[in-house]
């Protein structure tokens, strides 16, 4: 992204908000950037950065790339708004579960340049990652700018088949909750054995968020990992003959990736 470049962020929710703050945090001006949002309250979030925000699209509005983080359903009735500014140099950065590169192209035109990514919850936290994919339109400079927008928010890959997308979707986009899931569990789990219910919050967050940082810095396999922690016969082991048993975890986050895939399929259509 090059600083004289101007961001059009359509939708400011959870999102558009967790990107308007990674960009203003990596030192983007605020005067680059214009907010389109239909909710006076994301509007709001966007004045109190100094970021203008407006309603709706105005004619006098340009933009290098816009940014579309509003919910797939209201896509549909949005994008049309927009073609008057695809085609021609204009980049379009897509973060809209479900709505496919195709779809963009059908109400932009082939030659608008499309990148289509799905970002995680923890980009609020600019602790997410991204997946992203293009279309042949798009540039060298309009994927490095994409890259750059979603960086700012975390990691970043690049992916070659836009199909992947249901997949990736289902690991890394809805993964964060399952973790969450293994956080409320670890807690009860935790509470059940006797523990007071903030120790035993304080004690499961701090190990899965500890766990996964060393996931992420280890050369080591998280196999490998485990294996560390496991003696024979000690108490890891006992947790691990429970949750590594037929139909334990592994079968569990198998069945659970693929009943999210086939449902990214299904709304993808
Ligand atoms: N949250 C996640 O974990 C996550 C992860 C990956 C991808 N995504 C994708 O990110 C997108 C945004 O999700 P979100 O959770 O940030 O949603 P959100 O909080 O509902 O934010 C969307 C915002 O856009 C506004 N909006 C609706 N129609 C508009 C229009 N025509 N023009 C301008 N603004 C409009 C909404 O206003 P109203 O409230 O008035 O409708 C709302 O303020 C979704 O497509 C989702 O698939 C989210």
């Amino acid at each position: 992204m090059t600083s004289e470049q101007r961001i059009l962020l359509v939708g400011c929710g959870n999102m558009g908000a967790a990107l308007l703050r990674g960009w203003l945090g990596q030192g983007t001006a605020a005067s680059r950037i214009c907010v389109i949002d239909t909710e006076p309250a994301a509007r709001a979030v966007a004045d109190e950065l100094g970021v203008a925000a407006l309603p709706t699209l105005q004619s006098d509005v340009a933009a290098d790339v816009i940014v579309f983080a509003v919910k797939p359903q209201q896509l549909d009735a949005t994008l049309a708004d927009y073609r008057s500014l695809a085609g021609g140099d204009t980049a379009v950065l897509s973060i809209a579960a479900g709505k496919t590169i195709g779809d963009f192209e059908a109400v932009l035109g082939h030659n608008t340049a499309i990148m289509r990514a799905m970002p995680n919850t923890p980009a609020a936290i600019g602790r997410g990652i991204s997946a992203v994919v293009a279309n042949a339109a798009a540039s060298a400079a309009q994927r490095d700018c994409a890259e750059a927008l979603l960086h700012a928010v975390g990691d970043v890959v690049w992916l070659s088949d836009e199909r992947l997308m249901d997949v990736v979707t289902a690991v890394s986009g809805s993964g964060p909750a399952y973790v969450f899931l293994l956080i409320e569990a670890l807690i009860a789990a935790g509470e059940r054995q006797g523990l007071e219910p903030a120790l035993a919050r304080e004690l499961a967050q701090a190990t899965v968020a500890g766990a996964g940082a060393y996931a992420a810095e280890s050369p080591l396999d998280p196999a490998e990992l485990r294996k560390q922690v496991t003696s024979p016969g000690g108490t890891t082991q006992a947790a691990l003959a429970v949750l590594m048993a037929k139909g334990g975890i592994e079968e569990l986050i198998d069945g659970a990736v693929a009943a999210a895939t086939a449902r990214s399929r299904e709304l993808a259509g």
